[in-house]
């Protein structure tokens, strides 16, 4: 055969296609949670990409195949044009999960969001109790407003998912909180063991749990699922310093889904802008196509062939895809390297160790979040 002029197959790209996309909308909101995995330094409402480009960059997430969209921040009742945007998402055919506090003017826009063709809700608790939720989520009466909102929810007939971050401030209130979740009539409960990035690393010592409240709240979990199996689903997140294996993050790097930050910065994780060197580009200068296939940060740990030992040659790389890559280069120092949460990585012990002394000294004050990142005099505490 002549090579030359042999028909060439289709070219198939070998990237793949997006599922879903969370689209920071803003990094304004009213609570001020310690655990955020935000980045320190929060981007601001003027430089906040305007109605128009986000319709344009959800529209082509719509061509790439994303089917998913999670409106989310930051609290994203927070910005005026989200009615908008979500009748936009509507129209586009993408299915719309509001991720939100449940405060400010979350339930004023609720029922303009369910007229918009809203499809889903995701409402936070800081706690079960009020005093814990108003004390973690840094706002009075926060408590009170999300059980209103919860009712708002269900009456209107969207399906609700609450979420909840556990952290040593409030892991003894896992079974209150499933109890709490079947009282709002919730379909899906999400345990969260804190992930610690952004604001939640710098608050890790006051948020880190001990090992055996760990394991309690993994059984209570357990024992609930099979108790309430057709009322309630509950999806859990193990903490990553007492993890034997890491979770796939974010489905594995560049795989499935993608993040656009406030003022346009397309990310493969949320936390990705806390590797150094990694170049990212912007909506405001790429279409989102070009970007997913091409931008060097998606490109930079896509797949498995810049893996390192023991990845290389492990059996579950195609499963984890070597964890997370920004938890390696904050506690290793090199997003190249196995996630420390893994067991087979050479920094696992001296993690586990860490958060084991953590968990036993005495908690620190909350850094809480906010606008202007950290207060002076705080920074030390984001070191590992
Ligand atoms: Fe996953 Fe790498 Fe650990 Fe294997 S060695 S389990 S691929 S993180
Ligand atoms: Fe960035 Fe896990 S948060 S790869």
């Amino acid at each position: 055969m002549n090579l030359e002029t042999a028909p060439r197959p289709a070219a198939v790209h070998p990237v793949g296609h997006p599922i879903g996309i969370l689209a920071e909308l803003t990094h304004r909101c009213p609570l001020r949670c310690p655990y955020c995995s935000n980045p320190l330094e929060l981007e601001r409402r003027e430089a906040e990409l305007d109605t128009a480009t986000w319709k344009r960059v959800l529209s082509e997430a719509a061509a790439l195949g994303v089917l998913h969209v999670h409106l989310s921040g930051g609290e994203p009742t927070a910005r005026a044009d989200l009615v908008e945007l979500t009748a936009h998402c509507a129209a586009e055919g993408l299915y719309t999960n509001l991720i939100t506090s449940g405060v400010g003017r979350a339930g004023a826009m609720l029922p303009a969001l369910s007229e918009a063709g809203l499809d889903h809700v995701q409402l936070s608790f800081q706690g079960a109790k009020a005093e814990t939720t108003d004390r973690v989520g840094g706002y009075a009466g926060g408590h009170a407003a999300k059980l209103a909102f919860a009712a708002q929810v269900t009456d209107l007939g969207l399906p609700l998912t609450v979420n909840a971050v556990f952290h040593r401030a409030n892991i003894h209130e896992v079974e209150d909180m499933i109890g709490l979740a079947i009282a709002l009539k919730a379909r899906r409960l999400e345990v969260a063991h804190t992930q610690y990035y952004g604001w939640a690393y710098a608050n890790r010592a006051a948020l880190m749990p001990a090992r055996p409240d760990v394991d309690r709240s993994v059984a209570i979990v357990e024992a609930a699922r099979k108790r309430l199996e057709g009322v309630l689903v509950i999806d859990m997140v193990i903490p990553d310093y007492y993890a034997r294996y890491p979770k796939p993050c974010s489905g594995g790097w560049g795989r499935r889904t993608l993040n656009v930050t406030p003022t346009g910065r397309v990310l493969p994780c949320h936390a990705a802008e806390s590797i150094p060197g990694l170049e990212f580009w912007s909506v405001r200068d790429h279409a989102l196509g070009d970007i997913w296939r091409a931008s060097p940060a998606f490109n930079a740990y896509r797949g498995t062939d810049w893996m390192r030992e023991p990845c290389r040659s492990c059996d579950r790389r195609e499963m984890d895809f070597g964890g997370c890559r920004c938890q390696a280069m904050a506690l290793a120092g090199d997003a190249s390297l196995t996630d420390p949460a893994c067991s087979k990585s050479p920094f696992h012990a001296k993690v586990e160790a860490l958060a084991t002394a953590e968990a036993a000294g005495t908690a620190p004050d909350f850094i809480y979040r906010t606008i202007g990142g950290m207060p002076a005099g705080r920074r030390e505490g984001a070191k590992p």
